[in-house]
């Protein structure tokens, strides 16, 4: 997954595009580039490593020219370094590209036996010489035209022209690709967030579509060449404030926001006056689902496992769920009375786009709940139940969990309270509930000292396990997930009762096991698990919300968290969870915000 800029003005671009990428490297970075049109060249300049270093090369050796396409990448084809950066370029053409050309060998092959030679390992320099070749006959909208009936997976392009200096064009198929609209200036972006800086006012290209900007014009065409009109959205400014204020990075600012994301997406679906939950108009009769399947993709996916206990608790609606990359892949029985869930933040996660596109073929009735409105996965539900969490810029997903948990829960309710699956003096009770949640995350976050003490164990060992029952078993994943990504330990988050079925035999002396036991019907048993864990030299860190104090004398570190309600004590245990991965990184001196290998929204399957 990577961020492509492109800008068409009456003035300089490169420092607009070197911003604009800055707020693309969320999505990809290892490299990046910049090409822009002067002087009748094409003036190609890129780096591996940040965006601030091809700032540096920039400085050094400025980039002129009104019209330039940008690039932040996440290598799929050939390692990160400067020849594998894009643009790629030839000599009339450059080419920018956030997807994988599945049949880049075939084409290679058969462009190097016409003469053309390839400078780098990537799949994306095929488009360029492909479009090169074409643009000997053709004009450039026809010449990339044949150049992607060629193609075969997935792509987002910013293309420019040598000899053609006033145009862009850009192209999608599978990758997200936005056009951005201003006076006497113009934008192509992979998302509107590399474009709110500079407008907000925006379009998105589907699949299959085209578009030419220029400074003053933009046209859009359908994959038969045919032109389009493509509606202009104002997109909100709340997006706009995304920044670190005082905080030392994003990752950090976001956990301790989430007491007030929980608050603003308890008050945007709780009507406090009638004290009830708002889904607005849902399309769907809830009497008439027999099944939910709750589909997502990493931490997404860890969201859809949690609610998979709400349903089977405060439902009688069959509920599955399942990984994206997996489920596109299955041989799926389809029903009528099925309703397909999907969480993503980002909404543009490749494999949860494909699963519900393969829902919407077979006429399913699918929602989506995610953080980015304006995704493509939003974009192409039946309904949308957004979170409410604002931009998520850390790559490891934190409020935006803690969002999706939220808004599965009340929809939970919601339905359960429709179908009278549940008590209304229970229904009104969950509610009242929920409303103490944000007071309890605030309280929940003052145990940071404590975790950081905590950290200090992991980062001599071997690897950890984090143990969990029931409702707690997906939130052991996810602590795991998050140590992980975070600080590159090993970590492996397990159902506590499987432990004795093979796992019991990675406890060593000294091995920290990160045990989550609620006040919950699973506690007596989750403390059995600990002793096993304990018995064999393993070093126990138990959270619990229990206030009674623990008879065994082995727990080397007991966390106590606010005992709310054994539904929502997902929401508060994964609190301290993103807090150790987070401490435990920064001891390591890793990269918080950035994680190595990562990226912020997968768009490449
Ligand atoms: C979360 O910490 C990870 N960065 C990753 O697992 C993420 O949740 C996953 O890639 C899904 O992303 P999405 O929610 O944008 O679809």
């Amino acid at each position: 997954m990577c961020g492509i800029i492109g800008i068409a003005s009456n003035k300089p671009v490169s420092i607009n595009i070197i911003n604009s990428l800055k707020k693309l490297e969320y999505r990809g970075y290892d490299s990046a580039g910049i090409a822009t049109l002067a002087n009748n060249l094409i003036n190609e300049k890129k780096c591996s490593g940040r965006v601030k270093e091809l700032e540096k090369i920039l400085f050094k050796t400025p980039s002129d020219g009104i019209v330039g396409i940008g690039h932040v990448r996440w290598a799929t084809h050939g390692i990160p370094n400067t020849i594998n950066a894009h643009p790629h370029s030839s000599d009339d053409v450059s080419v920018v590209h956030n997807g994988i050309i599945e049949n880049s060998d075939e084409l290679k092959e058969q462009l190097e036996s016409k003469g053309f030679r390839f400078k780098s390992e990537t799949d994306t320099e095929v488009i360029t010489l492909l479009v090169t070749e074409y643009l000997k006959q053709f004009e450039p909208l026809e010449s990339v035209f044949k150049t992607l009936k060629k193609l075969k997976g997935s792509f987002a392009l910013g293309i420019i022209f040598k000899n053609y200096s006033d145009i862009i064009i850009g192209a999608r198929r599978g990758s997200p690709l936005a056009v951005g609209y201003s006076n006497q200036e113009n934008y192509l972006g992979s998302d509107s967030y590399a474009l709110k800086s500079m407008t907000n006012k925006i379009s998105y290209l589907d699949d299959g579509e085209l578009c030419i900007l220029s400074k003053n014009n933009v046209d859009f065409f359908d994959l038969n060449l045919k032109k389009i009109n493509k509606k202009i959205h104002t997109v909100s400014d709340e997006e706009n404030t995304s920044n670190k204020g005082d905080y030392k990075n994003f990752m950090y600012k976001e956990i301790f926001e989430q007491s007030s994301t929980a608050k603003k997406c308890i008050n945007e679906y709780i009507d406090s006056l009638k004290k009830d939950i708002n889904i607005y108009n849902f399309p769907f009769d809830p009497n008439k689902i027999n099944k939910i399947i709750l589909i997502g993709c990493g931490t997404a996916f860890h969201s859809c496992l949690v609610a998979k206990y709400w349903f089977e608790e405060l439902t009688s609606i069959d509920v599955e769920i399942d990984i994206a990359s997996e489920f596109r892949y299955r041989t799926l029985k389809f029903n009528s009375k099925n309703l397909y869930i999907f969480v993503s933040q980002s909404g543009e996660t490749a494999d949860t786009a494909a699963a519900l596109e393969i829902c919407r073929e077979n006429k399913m009735k699918t929602c989506s709940v995610v953080n980015v409105v304006e995704s493509t996965i939003a974009r192409n539900s039946d309904w949308v139940l957004p979170i409410h969490a604002g931009p998520e810029i850390g790559v490891a997903s934190t409020k935006a969990f803690l969002g999706q948990l939220l808004v599965l829960y009340i929809l939970c309710l919601k339905l359960s309270s429709i179908r009278k699956d549940i008590l209304k003096k229970d229904y009104d009770k969950n509610i009242e509930t929920l409303k103490k949640l944000p007071e309890a995350i605030k309280k929940t976050l003052k145990s940071e000292s404590d975790i950081q003490l905590m950290a200090q164990e992991f980062l001599k060992a071997r690897g950890s396990m984090f143990l969990g029952r029931g409702i707690s078993f997906p939130i052991a994943l996810e602590g795991a997930l998050k140590l992980k990504e975070l600080s590159y330990l090993h970590a492996e988050g397990y159902p506590a009762g499987e432990m004795k079925h093979g796992p019991l035999a990675l406890i060593e002396e000294g091995l920290p096991v990160i045990v989550i036991a609620p006040k919950d019907k699973y506690f007596e048993k989750t403390l059995s698990n600990t002793q096993e864990v304990i018995a064999r030299g393993g070093k126990i860190f138990f959270i619990t919300d229990i206030k009674k104090r623990l008879m065994s004398t082995n727990i080397r570190f007991r966390l106590r968290v606010p005992f709310l309600d054994n539904l929502l004590s997902p929401i508060l245990f994964t609190i301290p969870l993103q807090l150790l991965a987070y401490h435990v990184a920064l001891l390591k001196n890793c990269d918080i915000d950035k994680p190595r290998n990562l990226a912020k929204s997968v768009t490449v399957e």
